[in-house]
């Protein structure tokens, strides 16, 4: 029968957020953006084209429906589009972590649905241009197509093609022993979804020039300190940037709130271990998850403090792969 195409990719997270878009169809950000990505949590999609005149959604074994299959299924028109196709394809897709935790499984979703699909529809997949495509399924995705320490260009307004020159690509960086504890907070679903959160934010949050302002500072500085192996910039920066793109997000009409009491506690007991003599910071993304950068050598004993005090699990992560056919990993 045809042939089954199977990708892997891994969530990042990003280090300076990118949190608004200036084209909303062709998800251009309004800067640029910094993550690592992740060793754990992966996303594995499968996929094959089909006689059928409807493609076929499964996500986590159920079929999907609404939004998510609509995200899917006009990803696979534009991959269509490219590749002068008309077939319909299967699609099935398997997190490891909740949809929807605030644990970025729509960047490691798309980046293995554009490998998969430019795959089996004979797109060109060079991670540059898999970038690109990953990156109008979710701005994040376009990250996940590399390893370790990764720059999203936000391109230029002015250039010919602005499509053409918003890509990601890995960056050298001294700090290898990075290490990431995810405190799954609550795995719940959002109060409102990323995407329009940050559409609103945009639209409304008086904040948002000073956000972008502050973002293209944290981006300079961050780069020098991934370059030096200067962890406790990289964590003053992330944290700070996080938490700033928070505040923008509450400036927002209405306000969008994903912190919870939970997630204020897990911040304030960051503070703590950092008030005894502990590297430890802190990034939120769109959810309530705390995730708290340290130094693979303080991770174990991060992750154990934060369990305590949460009663809820932590996971820790350190640098992970990019995304990659089945295999050929
Ligand atoms: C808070 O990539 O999920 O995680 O492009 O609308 O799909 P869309 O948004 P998405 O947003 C991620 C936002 C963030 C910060 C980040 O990962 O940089």
């Amino acid at each position: 029968g045809p042939d089954v195409v199977t990708a892997v990719a891994y969530p990042n997270i990003a280090l300076v957020k990118y949190w608004g878009k200036r084209d909303e169809r062709l998800v251009l950000p309004c800067a640029d953006s910094l993550s690592m990505t992740l060793d754990v949590f992966p996303t594995t999609t499968h996929v094959q084209l089909t006689p059928h005149a409807q493609d076929i959604v499964i996500v986590d074994g159920v079929t999907a429906q609404g939004e998510m299959a609509r995200r899917i299924t006009s990803f696979l028109d534009l991959v269509r589009k490219r590749a002068r196709s008309k077939r319909c394809a299967r699609v099935e897709t398997r997190n490891t972590v909740p949809v929807g935790a605030g644990l970025a499984s729509s960047a490691s979703g798309f980046a293995a649905l554009a490998l998969a699909a430019a795959t089996a529809y004979g797109l060109p997949t060079e991670p540059k241009e898999l970038s690109r495509l990953a990156r109008r399924g979710s701005g994040s995705a376009a990250r996940s197509v590399f390893g370790g320490f990764v720059i999203w260009h936000a391109g230029s307004p002015d250039a010919p093609d602005p499509d053409r020159s918003s890509y990601a690509e890995p960056l050298t960086s001294a700090c290898t022993d990075l290490a990431l504890v995810a405190v799954l907070v609550d795995t719940g679903p959002k109060p409102i979804p990323s995407r329009e959160a940050m559409r609103r934010t945009v639209a409304t949050s008086p904040l948002f020039p000073d956000w972008l302002m502050q973002t293209r500072h944290d981006m300079t500085v961050m780069r020098r300190a991934l370059a030096q192996g200067d962890i406790t910039t990289v964590g003053e920066i992330a944290e700070r940037n996080a938490l700033g793109m928070h505040e923008t997000m509450a400036g927002a009409v209405p306000p969008v709130r994903y912190l919870t009491p939970a997630s204020h506690r897990v911040l304030e007991e960051v503070c703590r271990l950092r008030d005894q003599g502990v590297g430890a910071w802190a990034t939120v993304d769109a959810g309530p998850n705390i995730k708290v950068l340290c130094s693979g050598g303080d991770a174990e004993q991060v992750a154990v403090r934060l369990r305590e005090l949460s009663r809820r699990p932590a996971v820790v992560a350190r640098s992970g792969p990019g995304a990659a056919l089945y295999g050929t990993q």
